[in-house]
């Protein structure tokens, strides 16, 4: 499974031949400005919430690409309404298939306004199980013992968090997230992008590696497999 990392929490999964992209902030982001948002491939674009720096430029991608969303009920109506052809709207708890694979959507402790003042319903994380892997992508989240339910009916392979701090978690909560979760490699997204949330990346490492888990911190337009 191939991750390519587009700064702040926007992300893109190939996995079964399909794209699938997260919670993209790309053009407003200065450090993202070297990814072409007009380009991205998107065939499922999930929205873990309805802040503006996960969902920038959802719409123009959905109107693009024609790509399914998949996000909470609010959101994905909010995205009906911008234009997109195609949006599966859940909430926590649920589940569904699609052709990559199966979504599940688990709690988020968060917030989930959308830019215009709209209600966004419940921030989200997804657990996508894939005949590759099984990844837990946190969303937006503080630390919570709901994470430990992941490990009861999936078993991860690899787990994107947030580790920025003052919104969400920071990392030393992330890797008690990891731990929870049974998630053995970390991508951590959600940081350096603003002030409040630049953090001592080799305190991160070490952190994690303490702990037994691998930290990865892609470059913004990097590719790795995971
Ligand atoms: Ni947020
Ligand atoms: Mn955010």
């Amino acid at each position: 499974m191939r991750l390519t990392y587009y700064g702040h929490a926007s992300f893109a999964v190939e996995t079964g031949g399909k794209v699938l992209l997260f919670d993209p902030f790309i053009s407003p982001n200065p450090a993202a400005k070297g990814i072409d948002v007009e380009t991205l491939p998107c065939d499922y674009l999930l929205l873990s919430h309805g802040h503006g720096d996960h969902v920038a430029d959802a719409p123009a991608i959905a109107q693009r690409t024609g790509a399914t969303v998949i996000a909470s009920a609010e959101v994905a109506g909010w995205m009906e309404g911008k234009g997109a052809a195609t949006a599966v709207g859940m909430n926590h708890g649920g589940k569904k298939a699609f052709d990559f694979g199966t979504v599940k959507c688990v709690n988020a402790v968060h917030s989930s306004g959308l830019p215009d003042g709209s209600y966004g319903g419940n921030p989200m994380g997804f657990v996508i199980t894939t005949p590759e892997r099984s990844f837990y992508y946190s969303g937006d989240t503080a630390l919570t013992l709901d994470m430990q339910l992941i490990p009861r009916w999936a078993k991860l392979d690899l787990a994107i968090l947030c580790i920025g701090d003052h919104f969400t978690m920071g990392f030393d909560d992330a890797v008690e997230a990891a731990h929870m979760a049974g998630a053995p490699r970390v991508v951590g997204v959600h940081y350096d992008t603003f002030p409040p949330i630049q953090i001592d990346t080799v305190a991160a490492r070490k952190a994690f590696s303490d702990a037994g888990i691998e930290l990865l911190l892609p470059a913004i337009g990097e590719s790795i497999d995971v």
